[in-house]
């Protein structure tokens, strides 16, 4: 009994597979023309948030240029440096297949097929059309190692698949604990630190300026209660630290909820420091509530990288945030990256079949062949230029796409080297 209900389990296993591969050689069809396809001699996949979740009902919204065509063009100016480079795999052209996740970790799933179809039509011998005769698949290219996702609940997602294929995963903006559970995502490696690192980055701040006695603040959900349990599970590990109250900040909240966390907070007059891991948003409503309660000044804030060294949540209230500590990941702005990707334009950028989307965007004019024809908006001249008609500036984790794509290179490159050592070339 035990074997056949096994044996037809294997059966079921096979059968949805080949029903996942037939979907999605057909979603493939339609998906085809929104992958970015560069010819190489090994190819790497890539996945990017090119687009905003959409709307319930569609998969993607509108285009995101900072982290979706910023993070992209990285990976392409850093195929093109490694491509360029005799020293880093000579005689072998790196080749990419760029997907879009649309922010969704479904949707990217879907799309991660194509970086396994190759492996899966292995043996096709047993799938027929209704004419008897075998269907005709396009050969798709083996892909040996993805560069992504961003947000670590997509990179979770495509690990689980990439692994059963023995397929490498490196991210260059996941920054989930979980990630770093080797056991589970044994594929995956990231080219950034986990947020516990910041955690302990917050400790070592909080024993060295003295504070004996904290509060903790976290916005509800994975990245605030995750980072606020390191910090806790840190300090004590610390000692001399002591914990005076750990709030939370609802989903859906209204302002009163914010003046209600700043009475709260009062009660324990003598924890002035507040560990915040929160949302823009919250930090905002945050530091807005401690002014109406009048209590500018009293509280010393030590933010996480969702402040960092942004505007945004202090935007008109920077008197409440007057000497609140913020920790950012280390990073460089790659200068080479600024020329390359503001020299940039629609004759010399035809392999990202994003960038007539992004024109547009960018520089808020249509152009002819939009499908969105609009006789009122201004028209394109196709003579705009980055930086120049537009304010750019370098999205904050280009070096980490450009640190991932190197990483995968070098390994190639070692291997070439271990297994041909007389060779060049594939
Ligand atoms: C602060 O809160 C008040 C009351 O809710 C609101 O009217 C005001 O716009 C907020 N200020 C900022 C800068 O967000
Ligand atoms: C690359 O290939 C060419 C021609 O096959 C060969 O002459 C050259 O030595 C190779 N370069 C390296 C670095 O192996």
């Amino acid at each position: 009994m035990l074997r056949s209900s096994s044996s037809l389990r294997v059966l079921w296993v096979r059968l949805l597979w080949t029903q996942v591969l037939l979907d999605s050689v057909r979603s493939q069809e339609i998906y085809a023309p929104h992958s970015i396809r560069v010819e190489g001699d090994v190819t790497l996949g890539g996945l990017f948030p090119v687009h905003a979740r959409g709307v319930p009902g569609t998969p993607c919204g509108d285009i995101k240029k900072e982290n979706g065509i910023h993070r992209l063009e990285a990976m392409m100016y850093a195929l093109d440096q490694i491509n360029g480079d005799q020293d880093l795999l000579p005689n072998v052209t790196l080749g990419a297949r760029i997907l879009d996740t649309c922010s969704r970790d479904t949707h990217a799933l879907e799309q991660s097929l194509t970086f396994v179809q190759a492996l899966i039509q292995k043996d096709t011998s047993d799938v027929r059309c209704t004419s008897g005769e075998p269907p005709v698949f396009v050969k798709p290219e083996k892909v040996v190692g993805v560069v992504g996702a961003s947000a670590s609940s997509v990179s979770i997602m495509v690990a689980n698949i990439l692994r059963l294929f023995q397929i490498p995963q490196i991210s260059y903006a996941s920054t989930a604990p979980e990630l770093s559970d080797d056991r589970r995502y044994d594929f995956f490696s990231r080219v950034v630190p986990p947020d516990s690192f910041q955690a302990q980055a917050m400790v070592d701040l909080v024993k060295t300026l003295g504070w004996t006695y904290v509060s903790t603040l976290a916005s509800e959900g994975s990245y605030g209660e995750k980072g606020v349990d390191a910090f806790m599970q840190l300090s004590r590990e610390a000692g001399e630290i002591c914990i005076a109250q750990s709030l939370k900040i609802p989903h859906d909240h209204k302002p009163s909820d914010f003046d209600k966390i700043i009475r709260q907070l009062l009660d324990t007059r003598y924890a002035r420091a507040v560990v915040l891991f929160a949302s823009d948003e919250d930090i905002r409503g945050i530091l807005n509530a401690s002014k109406r309660a009048d209590q500018i000044g009293h509280f010393l804030w030590i933010g996480s990288d969702s402040w960092g060294s942004k505007n945004s949540p202090i935007h008109q209230l920077e008197d409440a945030a007057v000497g609140a500590i913020t920790i950012l990941p280390k990073r460089a702005t790659i200068s080479g990256f600024d020329s390359y990707f503001m020299s940039r334009t629609l004759e010399n950028n035809r392999r990202n079949v994003w960038f007539a989307e992004y024109w547009e965007e960018n520089f808020n004019c249509k152009l002819m062949s939009s499908s969105k024809k609009d006789e009122s908006s201004r028209k394109c001249t196709g003579q705009e230029r980055i930086g120049v008609d537009s304010k750019y500036e370098q999205e904050g984790k280009v070096q980490f796409v450009i640190d991932a794509v190197y990483a995968m290179a070098h390994a190639l490159h070692n291997m070439q080297q271990d297994l041909c050592p007389d060779g060049s070339g594939i």
